[in-house]
């Protein structure tokens, strides 16, 4: 393997919308499946690489609230990779101390995905070198809407005043409490859009478009995405001649 890059600063947390399976599929005149399963060659390679590099936190967007309704023989095929790489990757991630974690509508996975997901979930809970979230039947409308309901439930029950919501304990009330928001949200294929993906979180992550279609995403690729990073200026509001005083 290459010597291990240097990049200064690293994000802490990096999040990556997967898109462009189907197109790699269909540019080969494979069926949008094959290029499915060579995305999730993608996904064991951009995983290792992050853990190598030293990555805290990866989360993977493999399948949105909205992918639900594309046609069912594609659904069951994710379904069942999803399946496959779960299994696939315990004991890599055992060895590698990776904890997975589970975030989206989970309920409408099919009983056995759900079930390979929880235990990875509880197998992985105590490893402490990097922590992938995998975004699954994820929705980010729909998090910020039952994180909603949840604080109203609360305040209703009399258990915090409304006035003691803010934007700590709204944080807390999402499926990512207690991750820190990604510093680099990556997008694959060349779309310019965030399709429902972390809308909250992502309040003041830099954004990385490549028109590398997810199947070609590896660890170069991931690499010169890191390196982008690392020159960005990042302002939060102020002028870039405060940033040079606070240096
Ligand atoms: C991303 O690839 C994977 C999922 C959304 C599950 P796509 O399947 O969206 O690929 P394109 O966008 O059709 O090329
Ligand atoms: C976003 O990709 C969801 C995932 C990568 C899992 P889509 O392919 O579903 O997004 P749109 O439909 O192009 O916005
Ligand atoms: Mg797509």
């Amino acid at each position: 393997m290459d010597p291990r890059p240097s990049i200064d600063p690293l994000p802490r947390h990096v999040a990556i919308i997967m898109d462009g399976n189907g197109r790699w599929a269909t540019q080969r005149g494979l069926s949008r499946v094959q290029g499915h399963r060579h995305g999730k060659d993608s996904v064991r390679e951009v995983v290792e690489t992050a853990r190598e590099i030293g990555i805290e936190y990866l989360t993977l967007y493999a399948f949105s609230t909205e992918n639900w309704g594309r046609p069912r023989r594609e659904v069951e095929a994710l379904m069942r990779l999803l399946k496959r790489y779960l299994r696939s990757e315990l004991r890599k991630m055992m060895r590698y101390e990776i904890r997975l974690r589970a975030i989206g509508n989970l309920r409408k996975l099919p009983p056995d995905v759900l079930d390979e997901l929880r235990r990875v979930e509880a197998g992985t809970r105590h490893n402490r070198r990097m922590t992938v979230q995998l975004a699954v039947g994820y929705g980010s409308r729909e998090e910020i809407v039952r994180a909603a309901r949840s604080l109203a439930r609360k305040v209703r029950d009399g258990r915090i005043k409304a006035e003691q919501i803010d934007e700590s304990s709204f944080s807390d009330a999402l499926f990512t409490a207690g991750i820190p928001d990604p510093d680099l949200l990556i997008r694959s294929s060349g779309e310019w859009r965030v399709s429902n993906f972390l809308l909250w979180q992502i309040a003041y992550s830099e954004i990385y478009v490549t028109d590398t279609l997810w199947p070609d995403f590896r660890r170069e690729q991931f690499i010169e995405a890191l390196q982008h990073y690392a020159r960005r200026e990042r302002r939060y509001g102020k002028t870039a001649e405060q940033l040079a005083e606070e240096a």
